[in-house]
């Protein structure tokens, strides 16, 4: 039984998670709770390189049904070798992204289904499910502009794509209230960490 405690942060491409994620472990560091901030795809060495695969510019030609497949296997290789022994250690995980962002990249966005990408989802997952996933809703266009890093592949997807990716993520919120929050990623980096913090307070 998973007695640790598991915080996602997700959201539009550019809406600030990882800088969110990070100073949310350090005020958990500082309360001297076990934390474990990672990132999907990644935080193992096969996910990683998976990553790498999934974002390379130079795979322009990769097919939705192949992104889907990259996704839940750097997830399906997370789980099993972090994050399922990390809550039944009882540490508090932050995720920088997880299964609603495959839901949505390409189950909505991408066209494969919500349905066939959670159920596919179950075989990644082992069924743990966050017990909070915050979304940090952005407009397309202002979150793109504040990646400082030349664009990865899928970052250089079409607007028409990143705007259903946004609505997508508070289509999903709406739909779950009680496991998605949504906080807009407007105002100052300490304003939206304050918000966060006040959210994930609930649940520790
Ligand atoms: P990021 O974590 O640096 O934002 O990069 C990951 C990119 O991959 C981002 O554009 C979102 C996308 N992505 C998916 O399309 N599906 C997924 O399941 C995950 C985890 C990420």
């Amino acid at each position: 039984m998973a007695t640790g405690k598991f915080i996602v942060i997700d959201g539009p491409d550019g809406c600030g998670k990882s800088t969110q994620a990070k100073l949310l472990a350090e005020y958990f560091k500082r309360k001297h709770l076990k934390v474990l901030n990672l990132r999907e795809p990644g935080g193992t060495p096969i996910s990683e390189k998976i990553r790498r695969i999934l974002l390379d510019p130079a795979n322009s030609r990769m097919t939705v049904p192949t992104e889907l497949f990259l996704y839940m296997a750097s997830r399906a290789q997370l789980v099993d070798e972090v994050i399922k022994p990390a809550l039944a250690k009882g540490k508090i995980i932050i995720c920088g992204r997880f299964l609603s962002s495959t839901i949505v990249y390409q189950g909505i966005a991408g066209n494969i289904g919500k349905k066939l990408v959670e159920d596919m989802g179950k075989i990644a997952t082992h069924n743990i499910i966050p017990d909070l996933t915050i979304i940090l809703d952005i407009k397309p266009e202002d979150g793109l502009r504040r990646k400082k890093t030349r664009p990865d592949r899928m970052e250089k997807k079409e607007l028409a794509f990143h705007r259903k990716v946004r609505k997508g993520f508070l289509k999903l919120a709406m739909e779950n209230p009680s496991k998605y929050k949504v906080i807009p990623s407007f105002g100052s980096i300490e304003s939206i960490q304050g918000k966060i913090r006040a959210l994930v307070e609930r649940i520790i």
